[in-house]
């Protein structure tokens, strides 16, 4: 390919250049006849000024004609009306007093105009022009002034031309080459380089850079491409992650229920007492096998379109006090006040994914009954500031240290690992969370509250056409 186009440039160049030349050539060759046919039809006029009659022509008149010729080689010829040779300026002439037949002399005769033409002279190939112009006296014609030159000195100079403009359409062309091959490898070099990039890539090779120099253009797309294989390698990243974690998430609860079969396999005789409390445990270990299964599938059915968000019209308050509602045999159970402390009383409804959103909220609230210790509370604030609306879930829990704090909405992250587990925890929901705001266009971040407890904030658009996709 990059031959084929080096091939279509020269040729290019070299067709212009010969176009251009032939141009050049024709102007000059038209220029300098041009010229040359003025030059003789002036001398031609001032000769033909001189003569009255072909009859007599005087040794005067003859050195006036040799004056006005001197310096050139123009051979003048004076014909009578019977175009019979009158003088020739030919010193060895031998065609005084011969008839001789010219196109420009008939021409000029026959029209009483001046004449002119351009011959190919036999013997030596050169051309030669010539012009004639009728002698009038009263009105009669009475010979003809002809004068001829060849143009030898004209064609001289236009083969001249011819050579050097060759010389030159050759150097050029040669340039051009060298130029257009120069730039090929300039700029196929670092495309060779981003294909063998892109190669190693599609084989999982992500460690191999694109380099990042040369032309603006070309350092973009090796920017481009680097960035692709960084975000390839995050995501090829994650995903090993998570299939590791699944895999070990899952092997916790089947070794608890392996051990629980072996346990009543192995006992003997065991009393019903005991084989009713073994199975108490293995319906709880299923239990959590299918709350992690079922989070699992939540969070893959998100992730899997992005588009999937089906937005209804949702009044958010009356949503936020089902949560209440919903949660608060579980505070009451811990001793905990559940209340809700908003700053605005209602809302218009705002499009949101009413399932995804809820959940989101639920998650946290849980959360904060579930972490926050016996006696404490959890509060639920709402604010609307320009176009976002925002929850804020505060309890005076452990709170989450710093560190933490961006961690916690990863997959399967526990602070505590044994005691979320102990509640039941999967370490899915802040994920699930997270998901479900982002796919409303909205954010999710946590803080600390005075009381040294967490701080969740929720912030979605507040607009009738809030939901993302
Ligand atoms: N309100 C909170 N106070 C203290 N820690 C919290 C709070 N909410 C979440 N966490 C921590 O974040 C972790 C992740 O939460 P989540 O994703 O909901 O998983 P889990 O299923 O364990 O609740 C929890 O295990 C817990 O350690
Ligand atoms: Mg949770």
């Amino acid at each position: 390919m990059r031959v084929s186009m080096m091939a279509t440039y020269v040729a290019v160049i070299v067709m212009s250049m010969i176009l251009l030349s032939v141009y050049i050539i024709g102007a000059l060759t038209e220029n300098l006849y041009n010229s040359e046919r003025v030059k003789l039809f002036a001398k031609a006029n001032i000769i033909s000024d001189l003569i009255t009659t072909t009859d007599d022509i005087t040794d005067e008149t003859q050195l006036s004609i040799n004056q006005i010729l001197s310096g050139s080689n123009i051979r003048s010829i004076i014909v009578s009306p019977d175009f019979r040779v009158c003088l020739d300026t030919n010193e060895d002439s031998d065609l005084i007093g011969k008839v001789i037949m010219r196109e420009a002399i008939n021409k000029s005769m026959k029209d009483k105009e001046q004449a002119f033409a351009i011959n190919e002279n036999d013997d030596n190939n050169t051309a030669m022009m010539s012009v004639s112009v009728p002698l009038i006296a009263n009105e009669q014609t009475v010979g003809a002034v002809y004068l001829v030159e060849s143009l030898s000195d004209a064609d001289m100079t236009i083969r001249n031309i011819r050579k050097n403009l060759i010389v030159f359409a050759v150097i050029i062309s040669i340039l051009v080459a060298m130029l257009s091959l120069g730039l090929s490898l300039m700029t196929t070099a670092p495309i060779d380089n981003f294909i063998g990039v892109a190669k190693e890539i599609s084989k999982g090779n992500f460690n191999i850079k694109a380099k990042e120099k040369g032309p603006a253009e070309l350092v973009e797309m090796a920017k481009a491409l680097n960035y692709m294989s960084a975000e390839l390698d995050d995501y090829e990243q994650n995903r090993k992650k998570f299939v590791s974690d699944v895999s070990h998430e899952l092997k916790t609860p089947l070794a608890t229920i392996k051990l629980i079969c072996d346990s009543i396999v192995t006992t003997d005789n065991p009393n019903p007492e005991m084989i009713q409390d073994f199975l108490g445990d293995l319906s709880d270990e299923v239990d959590r096998l299918t709350r992690i299964v079922e989070r699992l599938l939540t969070l893959t059915k998100m992730d899997s379109n992005q588009n999937n968000a089906s937005p209804t019209p949702v009044d958010f308050v009356v949503m936020l006090n089902a949560v209440i509602r919903k949660l608060t045999p579980n505070a009451e159970a811990k001793n905990i006040v559940l209340y809700s402390d908003y700053s605005v009383d209602s809302l218009e409804p705002m499009l949101l994914d009413y399932d995804k959103i809820w959940e989101a909220v639920y998650n946290i609230v849980d959360n904060a009954i579930k972490y926050t210790p016996e006696g404490g509370f959890v509060k639920l604030g709402l604010e609307l500031k320009g176009k976002t609306v925002s929850v804020r879930i505060d309890d005076n829990g452990p709170g989450i240290p710093d560190e933490d704090k961006e961690r916690i909405f990863e997959r399967f992250y526990r602070l505590d690992d044994s005691r979320a587990r102990d509640t039941g925890g999967t370490g899915l929901g802040l994920a699930i969370t997270r998901e479900a705001v982002l796919l409303h266009g909205g954010e999710i971040s946590v803080g600390d509250t005075p009381e040294g407890g967490s701080s969740f904030v929720i912030s979605l658009p507040y607009a009738v056409s809030g939901v993302q996709g």
